[in-house]
């Protein structure tokens, strides 16, 4: 097959084939059959591709490896253990080369330091299509993808499953723009109480509110509008599995924007950065770069209080009122405080959708008796994060280094002089989030 016939048959023919082997009308081997005898063997070997469009086929050959891999583990006693099993024999392009060894291949000649497996990056940033972050008539963010076909490839061609990647997409786009906003401040000159700077900070904290309205606005929305839970648990989240033991799944957790706010900001984790180095493979040469650029430097918060001479770690057992004229002499303070509560409020939201739609029907099917499924376990986020694990890091980013401030800011009324400092964000013009493509 041909690219473009590929890209159809992944977007139309492998989506049915899968609904088809799930439903137990269609064997497994038919899937295969059609990889070998049609799909596969007149790829061109992956160094005659141009980069996006190695990009689209490591989306395309993604699905593909995540099904094969799914209903080879599912169906074969202890196949889990014995993920690459699932590949054998398989052989992609003129020269027969081995699956995994192709899709390797592939994936490094995009030169984004790709997983050899799907990823979080090929399945929500590259597959979906350009998302735009707009502040008024201004678009501060436009995050592409690789494909202009306005679709987004699938497991099993359900809307659920394009609504859940459209909703991270733009979630990370929404992390990008906040991202965007704080990131030049880490420069040593910054003028904190200056306006520029000030009016950052305020943009970013309205551009946090949109992140958590779209977590809670997608945990309103009806289940034909967003995604059953049993859809994510039984069908969707069952396809993120090993392609060789102890790789990195696909997961939100590899969310780029996400990671390198938590470092931006601060997180009191003692050991988050090794945490965050263990889902490096699953990430691109750059996003690697960047966080271990940021894992070494001071946090924003760090800053702001070295600049106006705070000691952060005296907070907690500060006087009340030495901390309201703390408040008083740096107004900025307020603003600081603000946005690592905004933070903190995001990530409450995050973990609220992670137990609608995951932690508690499982809890339930466990008191039911139910159980929980062999492949991939719906006890657990797919690189292994528990809903404690998860609690903890909402509680890390809400017990920010501010948080001693509390008091000294509940008071900074409406009217009060000091509430000015956040009185421009009257200007901020609305936020729009919007999947162009
Ligand atoms: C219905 C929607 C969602 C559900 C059910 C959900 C569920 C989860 C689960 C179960 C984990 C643990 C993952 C693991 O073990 O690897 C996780 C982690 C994570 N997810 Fe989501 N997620 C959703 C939407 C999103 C969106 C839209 C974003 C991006 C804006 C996102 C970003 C993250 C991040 C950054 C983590 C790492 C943990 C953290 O930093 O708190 N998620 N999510």
């Amino acid at each position: 097959m041909a690219l473009p016939q590929l890209g159809a048959w992944v977007l139309d023919e492998l989506p049915r084939l899968n609904q088809g082997i799930l439903r137990d009308e269609v064997a497994p081997s038919v899937l295969v059959d059609a990889l070998h005898e049609v799909v596969l063997p007149h790829l061109p070997l992956p160094d005659r591709l141009s980069v996006p469009e190695a990009q689209q086929l490591v989306v395309n050959l993604g699905f593909v490896g995540a099904s094969v891999g799914r209903h080879y583990q599912e169906r074969t006693p202890g196949g889990k253990d014995t993920p690459e099993r699932a590949f054998e024999g398989l052989e992609a392009g003129t020269g027969q080369i081995p699956f995994q060894r192709y899709f390797a291949a592939l994936a490094d000649h995009t030169g984004t330091g790709h997983d050899h497996r799907d990823s979080y990056a090929s399945l929500v940033r590259w597959n979906v299509g350009t998302v735009e972050v707009r502040l008024g008539e201004q678009t501060v963010v436009s995050m592409p993808g690789v494909f202009s076909d306005g679709r987004t490839r699938t497991y099993t061609g359900t809307s659920g499953e394009e609504h859940f990647f459209a909703l991270v997409k733009k979630g990370e786009a929404v992390e990008k723009a906040v991202n965007d906003l704080l990131e030049p401040l880490a420069d040593p000159e910054t003028c904190w109480a200056c306006p520029e700077p000030m009016a950052r900070v305020r943009t970013a904290i309205t551009l946090l509110g949109t992140l958590r309205q779209l977590f809670l606005d997608f945990a309103a929305l009806p289940p034909e509008h967003s995604m059953p839970p049993e859809h994510f648990m039984d069908v969707f989240r069952q396809f993120a599995v090993h392609w060789t033991p102890g790789d990195i799944p696909p997961s939100g957790a590899l969310d780029i924007e996400g990671l390198k706010r938590d470092f931006l900001l601060g997180i009191a984790i003692p050991d988050y950065a090794s945490h965050v180095r263990k889902l490096f493979p699953g990430l691109l040469t750059e996003e690697r770069a960047i966080l271990e650029e940021l894992m070494v430097q001071p946090t924003l918060p760090q800053r702001v209080a070295t600049s106006l001479g705070v000691d952060l770690e005296k907070l907690p057992d500060a006087d009340p009122a030495d901390l309201r004229r703390l408040v008083a002499a740096h107004p900025v303070l307020i603003l600081w405080y603000d946005i690592l509560t905004a933070h903190a409020k995001a990530a409450g939201s995050h973990l609220m959708l992670s137990k609608k739609f995951l932690f508690k029907p499982q809890r339930q099917r466990d008191a039911e008796g139910i159980g929980d499924h062999a492949l991939v376990s719906n006890r657990s986020g797919t690189t292994g994060m528990t809903e404690t694990y998860l609690e903890r890091l909402t509680r890390a980013r809400r017990d920010h280094v501010l948080a001693p401030l509390h008091r000294a800011v509940a008071e900074v009324g409406e009217g009060t002089p000091l509430h000015a400092v956040r009185s421009d964000m009257r200007e901020i013009p609305p936020v729009g989030v919007l999947l162009v493509t």
